[in-house]
């Protein structure tokens, strides 16, 4: 995970959203990240340096004086062991400073001095959000290079609706990981990913699925953020929130995401075929609720399209240059993904055994083999699927930099 040994820089300046910074400040901390906090005059009236403090195992730095006891000088030393500057909450006040350059504490102060990426996430009334000179700040810092994340619409502290509300811990977190890794191995591709069991509707009320969840799609979609790619999610419902950072395309059915896939070829370094795509379709969906009768039943049921094969066929002109697809099976797992690796001119196939319980579909866990054209098999041990999804991201990266680099 990208969080892990990073050298984060916390800014908390003075809003009610501060509450909202230890949480953040925890979870960068759980996630292994080493944390220096830096609280304005005006953040310390909403909360006190303690739970940073307790949290990061760091004292917290306050103000510029301090530097006269630290001897250290505080904002030089952190902006240069930074990477990457985090503010959270940012008030309007503080990214008027920034985009003026100005460097009246401590926190200011750091974020001249410093080359590491900025992460803004403001947090103000609606009233002050709209004012086109925060507005104007907001660009300002956005077009320099800062990744500004939210602010969310919801309740205010003043009670009324709007936007201005501190996103999500998670949506913080998300913009981190996806900053940090802006030059990660996969910088610059553009990386298409399906996830989930597409629904093949019988009628306006039934449909034929699978049990995919889409988590371990969804898990590759931001491990391939995480590392430096565009990524375009091509995704069958699921029960997921949406991926931060990535473009999201909702289809439903095979025939959607085959349409989907084949619109994006051409702007597409590498598609991961994460999804479990519908072999066959009801020949023909009822246009009304079928009603029961007092006899059984026949479904008639066509082939859809395979994606892949698809794919292959159209690949004459290189695009995309690399493709992975995953093989869900309950038997004979070698043999049949080795089958399914050459078949569809798979450049990586990520084997998965769906019928142990620790492991495929529905479960947070999975154990899967890498299997490439050349014969060789990878076996990796149990793990998240976020971690397998690292892996074939590491996987899929290091062999885009041997064919084309
Ligand atoms: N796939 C596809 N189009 C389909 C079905 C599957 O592109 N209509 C892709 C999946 O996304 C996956 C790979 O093909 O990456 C293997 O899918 P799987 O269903 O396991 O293989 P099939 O070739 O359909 O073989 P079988 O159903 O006989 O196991």
């Amino acid at each position: 995970m990208i969080l892990q040994g990073a050298n984060i820089v916390l800014g908390v300046t003075g809003g009610i959203a501060c509450y909202k910074a230890v949480d953040l400040c925890s979870k960068l901390v759980q996630a292994g990240a080493g944390v220096d906090v830096i609280m304005t005059e005006a953040a310390t009236h909403f909360v006190t340096p303690l739970p940073f403090q307790t949290l990061t195992k760091r004292p917290v730095a306050l103000d510029m004086f301090q530097l006269l006891r630290d001897v250290d000088m505080a904002h030089i030393s952190l902006s240069q062991k930074a990477d990457a500057l985090v503010i959270a909450p940012a008030t309007a006040n503080t990214i008027a400073k920034l985009a003026f350059g100005l460097a009246d504490n401590l926190l200011t102060s750091t974020v001249l001095a410093t080359t590491a990426p900025l992460v803004i996430a403001p947090a103000m009334d609606a009233d002050m959000w709209a004012n086109p000179i925060t507005q104007q700040n907001t660009e300002t810092l956005r077009q320099r290079g800062a990744c500004i994340v939210g602010p969310g619409q919801g309740r205010l502290a003043s009670g009324r609706v709007g936007a201005g509300r501190l996103v999500d811990t998670e949506e913080i977190l998300a913009a981190i990981r996806q900053t940090l890794g802006r030059n990660g191995p996969l910088a610059g591709r553009r990386v298409a990913i399906t996830a989930g069991g597409t629904q093949e509707p019988i009628d306006p009320v039934r449909h034929i699925t699978n049990r995919s969840s889409g988590r371990m799609g969804y898990a590759l979609a931001e491990a391939a953020r995480d590392a430096g790619a565009r990524v375009t999610l091509i995704s069958a419902p699921t029960c997921l929130p949406a991926i931060y950072g990535t473009e999201m395309v909702s289809v439903r059915t095979a025939a959607e995401m085959h349409e989907a896939v084949m619109a994006l070829r051409q702007q597409t370094d590498i598609l991961i075929m994460a999804a479990a795509v519908a072999d066959y379709r009801p020949a023909a969906m009822a246009e009304q609720k079928i009603k029961k009768g007092d006899g059984g039943m026949t479904l008639q049921l066509e082939r859809t399209v395979d994606i892949l094969n698809a794919v292959a066929q159209a690949r004459t002109d290189g695009m995309p240059g690399l493709v992975v697809g995953f093989a869900a099976e309950t038997e004979n797992l070698l043999t049949n993904a080795r089958d399914k690796l050459a078949r569809k001119k798979l450049d990586l196939m990520v084997a998965n055994d769906v019928s142990a319980t620790d492991s495929g579909f529905g479960v947070d866990t999975n154990r899967v083999i890498l299997l490439t054209p050349d014969g060789e098999a990878h076996t990796l041990p149990l793990m998240t699927k976020f971690q397998v999804a690292e892996q074939v991201v590491n996987r899929v990266a290091a062999i885009w930099r041997e064919r084309y680099e």
